[in-house]
């Protein structure tokens, strides 16, 4: 079965819940498709306006970060049950920006993806190389690595439903997006990898996204490659642009 392509917004540490409300609204009629699933993951302050304003669309809200704790003195996180709590479905862990700023590692990626599992939210689980280890020859050892440490006690009907973004720190927020065949080539070896992990039903079942500087004009390219099934988008989720994007 052809795996639906799932194309999402990572909006970082952007919009204001007014602002998140206004910019759903521009874009509910232009990401309107029954192709892709359309996910906008957003601050956590803004997901319940954001849930407010997209219902009765296609637009499914996710949110960027989640403790791997069920409740108690994490000062400043959120819980996973304050997800599910107001319908979210998606959750993003472990992207690169957490672990450079917020000292996430692979283990904490683990737990967080394990709780995640637990409460029945999908986590879009990130992984991606700095320009000395593509330069060092070593992307895809490392990618192997922290994809088996992320999914570390995960069944294989877990990992079925999990989403998986590569994103190349060099091509993060640079205008430098990976060419379709470098993305390719991660993404055929991060299937190859839970092949290996689980078997081929569960290599051919979980959905594997790019993302790094993708835009209306590398979308259609790097999205019709075999191993590519669909985006992960930082700046240009956050414009009409979109729109384009996600009818590649
Ligand atoms: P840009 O699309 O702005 O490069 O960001 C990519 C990203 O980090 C998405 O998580």
């Amino acid at each position: 079965m052809a795996r639906k392509k799932i194309i999402a917004g990572n909006w970082k540490m952007n919009m204001t819940p007014s602002e998140a409300v206004e910019l759903i609204n521009t874009l509910k009629p232009l990401v309107a498709t029954e192709k892709a699933d359309v996910v906008f993951c957003v601050p956590a302050i803004d997901i319940i306006p954001a849930m407010e304003a997209a219902k009765g669309s296609n637009i499914q809200i996710g949110a960027e970060n989640m403790y791997f704790e069920e409740k108690g003195a994490y000062t400043g996180e959120i819980s996973p049950a304050m997800l599910t709590d107001v319908g979210v479905k998606y959750v993003i862990i472990g992207h690169s920006e957490r672990r450079e700023y917020f000292a996430e590692t692979d283990e904490t990626v683990n737990k967080k993806v394990l709780k995640a599992f637990e409460h029945g939210i999908t986590p879009i689980v990130c992984c991606g190389e700095t320009l000395t280890q593509r330069e060092q020859g070593v992307t895809i050892d490392f990618i192997r690595q922290q994809i088996k440490i992320a999914f570390l006690n995960v069944t294989a009907d877990q990992a079925k439903t999990a989403v998986i973004a590569y994103e190349p720190i060099w091509a993060i927020g640079t205008g430098k997006t990976a060419t379709s065949d470098q993305a390719q080539e991660v993404c055929s070896a991060i299937r190859a990898c839970i092949r290996e992990i689980y078997d081929e039903a569960t290599a051919e079942a979980i959905r594997i996204q790019y993302g790094g500087s993708v835009n209306a004009s590398t979308a259609a390219e790097l999205f019709a490659k075999p191993d590519i099934d669909g985006g992960l988008v930082g700046g240009a989720a956050l414009k009409p642009d979109f729109g384009k994007i996600v009818n590649y």
